[in-house]
């Protein structure tokens, strides 16, 4: 349940929107925030919000990399493999994060900590391989940094 400070937030922020559907994206990020990742649960609320059907919510869902439908840790790795990060290592990074944190890309590490994505162009291609944890983007960048950013080196 959306505490009411959040609720009240999150209906300004609806009502200064041009439409729903463009605070759609900005509404499930913060109840991502709040749940950890878009539970059902989640998606009914904002629907509920936003004036929108949970099918047409769910769709939004879907659509953006950065929105989760399933639970994922509290430090998402996401690894782009478009065109530029994959002519530049790319590929490699992510096998490489495979073998060290002991996952498949799309899992999370056994305590839970870390999720490891692949995801499409980052916006970051000058700086490839490109990798974003949070909000915050890095590149070009090593294993070991990326490890490092998540303490697991
Ligand atoms: S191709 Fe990786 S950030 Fe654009």
């Amino acid at each position: 349940m959306i505490p009411e400070p959040l609720k009240t937030e999150l209906q300004s922020s609806i009502a200064h929107a041009v439409t729903r559907r463009e605070a759609a994206v900005g509404v499930m990020k913060r109840l991502q925030s709040h749940y950890g990742w878009m539970t059902d649960e989640a998606v009914t609320e904002a629907a509920e919000l936003l004036g929108l059907s949970p099918l047409q919510v769910e769709e939004l869902a879907t659509f953006y990399e950065m929105i989760y439908r399933r639970p994922v840790g509290p430090k998402v790795i996401h690894v782009c493999d478009s065109i530029s990060c994959w002519s530049m290592g790319g590929e490699t990074l992510l096998q490489q994060l495979e073998h060290h944190l002991e996952i498949s890309a799309g899992g999370t590490t056994g305590d839970g900590a870390v999720t490891l994505l692949p995801c499409s162009c980052l916006g970051n291609c000058g700086n490839a391989p490109a990798i974003m944890i949070g909000e915050q983007l890095h590149g070009p960048i090593t294993v070991q940094q990326a490890l490092d950013l998540v303490g697991r080196r």
